[in-house]
C-alpha cells in the first residue's frame, strides 16, 4: 500500500492531483482510516504492531506529499517569475507632454530679444493704485484721455491696471539714486471692452522703457526697427505716425510694412501695404519729473505693444479668443517637437 501510494505522489504533476492523492490514502474513507478503525476487533497483542505500521505507513506518505507540494509550488513560482521577467532593453513608450502656450513662446521671444538688447524685466501688481496707473502718468483725475482706457476699478483709488505703465513710473520712483533705466514689463492688463475678435477685457502687455542723458528720438526709432526686423524678418520696414499719449511727447504710432514675399514674388497685405504694431514716444517732462528726474539732465523713451497681436499677425491668428479659450486644437499648432 506505502509503495502503491508513494509512487502516485511522485505521479502527481500537479497540486490538485496530489490533494486527490492525499484524500484517496489518508483521507476518512482512505485504507489507512479504515485499519485505525477496524483496530477494535484485533487481540491486545496485535494492536500495538498494526497501530505503528499504519501511523508508519500514514507518516511516510503525508511526509511525501509535504515534499512533493514543496517541490510543485517551487517550480510554480520559478514559472511565474521567468513569465513575468522585465526586458529591460526594450524601449520605452513615450511619455506625453505638453507644451508652452503661444502667448507664453512669444512672450519669453520678445523678452530674449530686449534682453539681448541691454534691457531689465520689470514686474508689478495687477491691483493697481489711481496713482501709478494713471496720475504720475500724466493723467490726473477728469482727464479726457482717461476715456481711452476704460477701466474696472475696486474702490475710488484702486483699479485692474489698464496697462504696464504703471510699472515704469514705479521702478523709476523706487530708484534712489536717479540713475538710468533700461527696462521692459511684461504682464497682464484689464479694459472694460466687450469681447470680440480683436478685443478682450484681459490681455497682455509689454512695455518698455529708457531714460537716461541724451536718449533722443533716433535711439527710439533704432530699437524699434531692430525689434521689427527680429520679430517679423530682416526685409521689414517700420514707419512712425504721430499720435497722441498723455505720457510721451511727441507720441508715435509704429507701422511696420507687410509685404511678404515668396517664390513666386511678392504680395502687399490689404490696404496701405502697412501694419499698425504698437504705441511709443519720448517720456514727457512732467512724467519724469513726478518720478523724480530732472527733465533738464535726462530724456527718455517708451513704448507699449500687445503680444497678443504680435502673435496674430506673426501666425496669422484671427481670433484673439483663442489666447484664452485654451482648445488643445489651436494651442497644438505652436508646440514645437
Ligand atoms: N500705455 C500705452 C497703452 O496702453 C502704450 C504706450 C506705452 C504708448 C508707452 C506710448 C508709450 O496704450
Amino acid at each position: 500500500l506505502e509503495q502503491e501510494a508513494l509512487a502516485k505522489v511522485e505521479a502527481a504533476s500537479t497540486l490538485q492531483e496530489l490533494q486527490d492523492v492525499r484524500v484517496a490514502y489518508l483521507g476518512k474513507k482512505g485504507p489507512i482510516t479504515e485499519v485505525l478503525r477496524g483496530m477494535g476487533k484485533l487481540s491486545a497483542e496485535e494492536r500495538p504492531v498494526i497501530g505503528e505500521l499504519a501511523n508508519t505507513v500514514r507518516g511516510n506518505i503525508a511526509n511525501a506529499i509535504d515534499e512533493k507540494k514543496a517541490g510543485i509550488e517551487a517550480e510554480q513560482l520559478e514559472k511565474q517569475l521567468a513569465e513575468e521577467q522585465i526586458d529591460v532593453t526594450l524601449p520605452g513608450r513615450p511619455v506625453a507632454v505638453g507644451g508652452p502656450h503661444l502667448l507664453t513662446s512669444i512672450v519669453e521671444e520678445i523678452e530674449d530679444l530686449f534682453i539681448g538688447l541691454g534691457f531689465e524685466i520689470k514686474e508689478g501688481p495687477e491691483v493697481e493704485t489711481d496713482y501709478y496707473n494713471f496720475e504720475a502718468l500724466n493723467l490726473p483725475k477728469g482727464h479726457p484721455a482717461r476715456d481711452m482706457q476704460d477701466s474696472f476699478y475696486i474702490t475710488e483709488e484702486l483699479l485692474l491696471r489698464t496697462h504696464t505703465s504703471p510699472v515704469q513710473a514705479r521702478t523709476m520712483n523706487a530708484l534712489e539714486d536717479k540713475r538710468p533705466v533700461k527696462m521692459i514689463c511684461p504682464g497682464k492688463v484689464y479694459r472694460r471692452d466687450t469681447d470680440d475678435a480683436t478685443h478682450s477685457h484681459q490681455f497682455t502687455q509689454i512695455e518698455g522703457l529708457y531714460v537716461d542723458k541724451n536718449v533722443r528720438m533716433s535711439d527710439l526709432k533704432g530699437v524699434l526697427d531692430r525689434f521689427a526686423k527680429q520679430m517679423f524678418g530682416e526685409d521689414r520696414e517700420i514707419r512712425l505716425r504721430p499720435s497722441f499719449f498723455p505720457f510721451t511727447e511727441p507720441s508715435v504710432e509704429m507701422d511696420i510694412s507687410c509685404k511678404v514675399c515668396n517664390g513666386k514674388g511678392c504680395s502687399v497685405c490689404k490696404g496701405t501695404g502697412w501694419i499698425e504694431i504698437l504705441g511709443a514716444g519720448m517720456v514727457h517732462p512732467r512724467v519724469l519729473e513726478m518720478a523724480g528726474y530732472d527733465p533738464k539732465e535726462y530724456s527718455g523713451f517708451a513704448f507699449g505693444m500687445g503680444p497678443e497681436r504680435i502673435a496674430m499677425l506673426k501666425y496669422g491668428v484671427d481670433d484673439i479668443r483663442h489666447f484664452y479659450t485654451n482648445d488643445l486644437r489651436f494651442l497644438k499648432q505652436y508646440h514645437q517637437a
